[in-house]
């Protein structure tokens, strides 16, 4: 491109590293926050242990044609997520695509012998390319001359990526102090921030959630990851059959009106939760700062290049717990171990040093219970979780440490269930919301996750919103002990949270006479509502140009839909006839009902069941009509088992042993695709 010399500089990080007598950079792939996370916890500990500040970097703002510039006593950190089918995240695909190019040339050559290099990779073992581009990047790094310090690192999100972490992380920097001479002695835990209370300001340019600037002061402008809208939530309503089933499952629409923010089918929605109000309520009090959640704070970074402020201010104390540092998630074992010498009594700065170095301690007393930080201080300093807040115990936490050690909020994705051709002003999602049952139980029965207490909430609330009065039963809807409204309203008494699009290659075949095959259990089937909707609208179109014979040469539409009964959880149920309507005899919709409908021998029916009945029309589809298949849904059993059908499907079409080729030719050529999640 046409880059200035500002860019040009801006994105050396070779020249910045050594102007600023650096010896650490440190790259990290992220998409919802964790590998950043990471990337600055590594880059503390270099300086609590070296001395040595770092520079963190988001490798979307750098060029890596100097790689092989880096002095030989530095050395360049890779914290890199694995995302899905064993993507790269948003920020690292330049990154990736880059050094993996066969021709890649650096500036000097294209050998990087000289290069230092150590890799964490975050991934989860329930997916198949379990950490791929951590480990992907190793070897090419490897191929092409660079040497690898220390141990890969691996973290499993499905497990512990925490423990993974720490049982790699020593033996890393001990390798690297002794390779690099990188001399033991640093300055400790230092400060990353400094806060200060302001005495007043604007109240229309505090932040109360918002995540930009352009947010706040609504200027037009794109908004993505950097920028997410804040949007009016316009509908939150049950899918359920209320009353029937222990789970809930909500739809929810957004308004994009007017944003400048477009979508495709296919695409993923990033919804910014907020924080449950009890929890905000606990945090505060915890910290002693009940009495001054309104005040207004400034927070500023002492080391930008180390760490970024995570949120924007100034903001207050009462905003950065409702919206910005995660406290719904389960206490990590280092936050507790950081907080342990402001206990409020010598009993409790006891009991916290022993979670916070004791794993299986800490397995059995925090992780098992699924407590949250601000829980495990009540806990250990006695106070009752299910009091008064107001009556906890206080610890004198410094503010700076707070934000240092409690991790911020990242979004939460989701398929987009809506198309663009007949909601080109809103998004729809569909989320299931799911408790979970602690291992052991410590003061309540279920747990909810930071996303699907927000959504109840806000589902709650409109229901209240739209009944007619108290003896409405919408008006008492249940409350699942979550937040109250208040904490979805934002100021102009809209609920609002901030979203942004993640554009997908999860599509449909520009030409309709392409057979398509959408397998999607459960809310697996959101997407599916979006692909369907764009035929239909498809569809309207063509009758309208060639008449009622239109789609004479379209190819099938099949959707395998499973749920457990059809009076309980069928999604979208009314609207399925309408669409098939428009789509004519190609619309073939198969629906499983796992607890109604059972085999002769009284097992149960699956999506992958009713496929092997369809198998010989499917196998024709695919294999002499180019047919599409997308899977979408729970990872671990579903999309494995139908995968392993669709196999047997086309052994039994093409010879044994040939499915597992074809499967792979298909994804190969891109289509077969999936979205799944665990
Ligand atoms: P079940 O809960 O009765 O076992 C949506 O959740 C639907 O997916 C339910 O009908 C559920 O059935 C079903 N389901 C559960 N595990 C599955 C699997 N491994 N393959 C396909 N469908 C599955």
């Amino acid at each position: 491109g046409s880059a200035n010399a500002d860019q040009a500089s801006s994105g050396d990080f070779v020249s910045k590293l050594v102007n600023q007598k650096k010896r650490i950079v440190i790259f990290y792939g992220s998409q919802t926050g964790t590998a950043e996370e990471y990337a600055t916890k590594l880059a503390k500990e270099a300086k609590a242990r070296f001395g040595t500040s770092s520079l963190v970097c988001d490798p979307e703002e750098y060029e890596f044609e100097k790689l092989d510039q880096l002095p030989e006593d530095c050395v360049a950190f890779f914290v890199m997520a694995t995302y899905g089918e064993g993507e790269p995240t948003d920020n690292a695909v330049g990154l990736m695509e880059f050094i993996s190019d066969d021709s890649v040339n650096f500036s000097n050559g294209d050998r990087l012998e000289n290069l230092n290099y150590v890799v964490f990779g975050l991934g989860n073992r329930t997916y198949e390319h379990y950490n791929e581009v951590a480990r992907k990047l190793d070897a090419r790094l490897t191929a092409l001359g660079a040497k690898r310090i220390g141990e890969r690192g691996e973290g499993d999100d499905d497990k512990s990526m925490e423990e993974d972490y720490l049982a790699w992380k020593d033996g890393m920097f001990e390798t690297l102090a002794s390779t690099l001479n990188f001399e033991e002695g640093g300055g400790g835990d230092v400060a990353d921030f400094k806060v200060t209370e302001l005495e007043s300001h604007p109240e229309e340019k505090v932040y109360k959630g918002e995540l930009s600037a352009r947010a706040l002061l609504g200027t037009k402008g794109i908004h993505d990851a950097k920028n997410p809208y804040c949007a009016v939530v316009t509908q939150a309503r049950e899918l359920f059959v209320e009353g029937t089933a222990d789970r809930t499952c909500v739809h929810m629409e957004f308004d994009i009106e007017g944003s400048g923010i477009s979508y495709q089918h296919g695409d993923h929605l990033a919804v910014w939760a907020h924080n449950p109000e009890k929890e905000v309520d606990r945090m505060l009090a915890v910290l002693g700062l009940l009495e001054k959640r309104h005040n207004v704070i400034d927070v500023e970074s002492l080391d930008p290049t180390l760490a970024k402020v995570p949120f924007p201010s100034p903001t207050t104390y009462e905003a950065v717990f409702r919206h910005y540092l995660d406290i719904t998630a389960h206490a990590g074992r280092q936050t507790l171990s950081k907080f342990a010498k402001y206990a409020p009594s010598e009993a409790a700065r006891l009991e916290l040093e022993r979670i916070g170095s004791d794993k299986a301690y800490f397995q059995k007393e925090v992780a098992d219970r699924c407590l949250k930080v601000a829980e495990v201080l009540q806990l250990v300093a006695g106070d009752d979780l299910q009091g008064d807040v107001a009556a906890s115990k206080v610890w004198n936490i410094p503010f700076d440490r707070v934000i240092s050690d409690i991790p911020r909020v990242g979004p939460r994705f989701y398929s987009i269930s809506s198309s663009p051709k007949l909601y080109p002003k809103s998004v729809h999602i569909t989320a299931v919301v799911l408790r979970y049952t602690p291992k052991v139980t410590a003061h309540q029965p279920f747990v909810h996750g930071l996303a699907t207490n927000f959504i109840s909430s806000i589902k709650m609330a409109k229901n209240q919103e739209n009944a007619t009065g108290p003896n409405d039963p919408r008006y008492n809807a249940p409350r699942y002990e979550l937040s109250g409204p208040r904490g979805a309203y934002t100021r102009d008494g809209h609920f609002r949270t901030p979203i942004h699009i993640r554009r997908s290659n999860f599509r449909l075949p520009t030409s309709p006479k392409i057979p398509v095959i959408m397998v999607g259990p459960g809310t697996g089937v959101a997407p599916f509502r979006s692909f369907v909707q764009e035929r239909t609208a498809s569809a309207d179109k063509a009758r309208e140009k060639n008449g009622s014979e239109a789609l004479k040469d379209w190819g099938n539409i099949w959707l395998f839909y499973g749920c457990r009964k059809s009076n309980e959880d069928f999604l979208y149920k009314d609207e399925w006839p309408d669409y098939a309507s428009k789509l004519d005899d190609k619309f073939k919709m198969e629906v499983s009902l796992s607890r109604e409908k059972f085999k002769p021998d009284g097992s149960k029916i699956y999506v992958q069941d009713l496929i092997w009945e369809r198998r010989k029309e499917l196998a024709e589809d695919i294999l002499e009509r180019k047919a599409y298949i997308y899977i979408c849904g729970e990872a671990k059993g579903m999309a494995h088992d139908v995968e392993d059908t669709f196999i047997r499907v086309l052994d039994e079409a093409r010879g044994a042993g040939k499915g597992k080729e074809e499967i792979k030719v298909l994804k190969e050529r891109g289509r077969m695709l999936l979205d799944v999640w665990s």
